[in-house]
């Protein structure tokens, strides 16, 4: 059983420690937050519901980063959120001074963990965190595939009225407007979609994908999704800590597959106990190749953006 830190107690981060306190993932689950007592609160809170359903770890909150000390896996959550009519990409320059500090700090007191970025611009910030800790490329990634690819699964299920579990699916590139929920390979229990749902339904529910985060922003008004976001960066430290092999997008740091040099992209990969362990690179058409190039351009530019 391992060391879960989440930097950040704002939803997500709260979120996320309460997926992993329910699935029981760490024996410590520590969560640290700049402001004073947030995540003693948060994880007081947390804490005081295990014996309802008997998560047998410890889970505790502070702002002291120490904390940090000896974690297997750090996610970084903390930044400002979208409020309507913001683009992730607004939050860049505000989002890159906290992330840099929280970089420094794990780089400091837990040079062996894997991190886990979710704060946006997401590419960017995970790009921010691998240059700040100067961490292996396999021991940092980005929180944005597993999130977008469930909303496309849902919307797939919903549109059939089957099942979500028998959907797959996945969204590769840029986690904003641009990314590319793939359809040719969305399928259900084996079936293409394109089998089972009109050319137009298909559009509307890859556009709906694209804006998903953008929808519920707009339907919250003061902060973004915390649900589905907290559960999808569990997936991918449970798929890390558990060693299983998973294979799920993340944004990972590119150098030559899919042609692309020196950006973080979502990609499918192989998570297990070391991180990434493994890209995989599938064979594009030419349609969605030219949107991945369009994702790595604009992550480049807001590469330059950031100064670092
Ligand atoms: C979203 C935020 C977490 O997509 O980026 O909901």
């Amino acid at each position: 059983m391992a060391k879960l830190s989440i930097i950040g107690a704002g939803a997500v981060g709260t979120s996320c420690a309460h997926w992993a306190v329910i699935k029981n993932l760490a024996k410590e689950i520590v969560l640290i937050d700049v402001i004073p007592d947030l995540a003693k609160g948060k994880a007081l809170d947390l804490a005081q519901s295990s014996p309802l359903f008997g998560y047998f770890g410890k889970i505790w909150g502070t702002e002291d980063f120490s904390a940090l000390k000896d974690s297997d896996i750090v996610v970084i959550t903390a930044g400002k959120p979208r409020q309507p009519g913001m683009s992730r990409e607004d939050l860049l320059n505000i989002n890159k001074e906290i992330v840099k500090s929280c970089a420094e700090k794990i780089k400091e007191f837990t040079p062996q963990s894997i991190v886990i970025v979710v704060t946006n611009p997401l590419d960017a910030m995970v790009y921010v965190a691998y240059k700040v800790t100067g961490f292996p490329k396999n021991r940092i990634l980005g929180m944005a595939g597993v999130l977008d690819s469930a909303r496309y699964r849902y919307f797939i299920a919903q549109a059939l009225g089957v099942s979500p579990k028998d959907v797959q699916a996945l969204v590769m590139g840029i986690h904003g407007d641009l990314m590319l929920p793939l359809v040719r390979l969305a399928n259900v229990a084996g079936i293409p979609i394109t089998e089972l749902l009109s050319k137009a339904k298909i559009e509307e529910i890859v556009e709906r994908t694209k804006k998903g985060g953008g929808e519920i922003v707009s339907y919250l008004k003061t902060g973004s999704a915390f649900i589905t976001p907290g559960l999808s960066i569990i997936e991918m430290a449970e798929a890390i800590l558990k060693d299983e092999k998973r294979v799920l997008t993340c944004s990972v740091y590119l150098e030559g597959e899919y042609g692309i040099n020196g950006v973080f992209l979502g990609v499918p990969v192989v998570l297990g106990k070391n991180g990434i362990e493994k890209i995989i690179e599938i064979n594009l058409e030419s349609e969605e190749k030219n949107i991945l190039e369009k994702c790595a351009s604009h992550c480049k530019e807001l590469i330059n953006l950031l100064k670092l």
